[in-house]
């Protein structure tokens, strides 16, 4: 098994999956491969020769990998991009787990309400794998917020499939924050170095607002320390990766990932300083 991104040295996911099938006792293993993009192609062709399993797919071959697969699950179809790739008998299938793990991460702070009204700042491949995941299985009604009007605009298209989606700038989310229940920053401000930095200002959340970051370099943002000093109840963006590698261990193992061991494994990982 293995990643393939370019750059892919920092990935956490090696260590995490090797938790995962040293906790159940598996005789798989896990790598880090470095692709460039000239060697995609010949890179998911090796799938196939040397008959691995799968593989993880990260940036920047998410979306360039699609035509080079057998069947596109229809999440990721509606995505735009594949994070996971099965191989079975030589046939290669995409799915997209990012957006099933962000809304695992999220199930437990909405149990099973589904009538928010969402916000989400940013229209990047993150934001797309969320937006219309949540909206596909989630949320009532979503709000993109993003910098460039266009991109904010193709992705509230495509959400519009699944629920009623518009569009809004920041300062219009920024002054409107309390007409919403969950605000999601897909953005990478605040990530680490930078991380005195803030998407949109906070200052008229409402308590019990759900305040989400997808960044987990730091673990908790400015933005999340924020929210969480006005009463808003705050969600990471580590049980996101935890949850979408779990998702692809499950699809290739056909077994239940040993949730607590990979999130250890992670932590561990971004505690010895990553
Ligand atoms: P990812 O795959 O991590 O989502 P991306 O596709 O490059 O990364 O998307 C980054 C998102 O963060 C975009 O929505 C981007 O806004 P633009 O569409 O206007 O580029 C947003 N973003 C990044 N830096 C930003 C900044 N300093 N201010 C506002 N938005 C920013």
């Amino acid at each position: 098994m293995g990643v393939i991104g370019y750059p892919v040295k920092h990935s956490l996911s090696p260590d995490m999956h090797e938790a995962a099938y040293k906790a159940l006792n598996l005789n798989m293993s896990y790598h880090a491969f470095e692709v460039h993009p000239d060697q995609l192609d010949a890179a998911i062709q090796g799938v196939r020769g040397l008959g691995l399993l799968g593989l993880n797919v990260t940036i920047p071959h998410k979306i360039k990998v699609m035509p080079l697969l057998d069947e596109i699950d229809d999440l990721a179809k509606e995505i735009g991009a594949v994070n996971t790739i099965v191989h079975t008998n030589g046939r290669l299938k995409g799915y997209n787990t990012d957006g099933e793990g962000y809304l695992k991460s999220l199930r437990p702070l909405i149990g099973n309400d589904d009538k928010m009204r969402a916000l989400i700042i940013g229209a990047g491949g993150a934001a797309r794998a969320v937006a219309i995941t949540i909206a596909k299985y989630g949320v009532e009604e979503m709000v993109i917020a993003n910098r460039t009007k266009e991109k904010g605009l193709d992705l509230v298209e495509s959400c519009h499939k699944f629920s009623p989606a518009s569009f809004m700038t920041l300062n219009e989310a920024e002054s409107q924050l309390s007409s919403f229940q969950l605000v999601i920053n897909t953005t990478s401000i605040g990530m680490s170095p930078n991380i005195n930095e803030m998407p949109i200002s906070l200052e008229k959340l409402e308590e019990d607002t759900i305040v989400s970051d997808l960044i987990y370099t730091p673990l908790k943002t400015k933005f999340l320390e924020r929210a969480e000093e006005k009463g808003a109840r705050i969600l990471g963006g580590l049980d996101m990766f935890v949850y979408q590698g779990a998702l692809a261990f499950e699809h290739w193992t056909g077994q239940e990932a040993p949730i607590t061991e990979m999130r250890e494994a992670v932590l561990r990982q971004l505690k010895g300083g990553r």
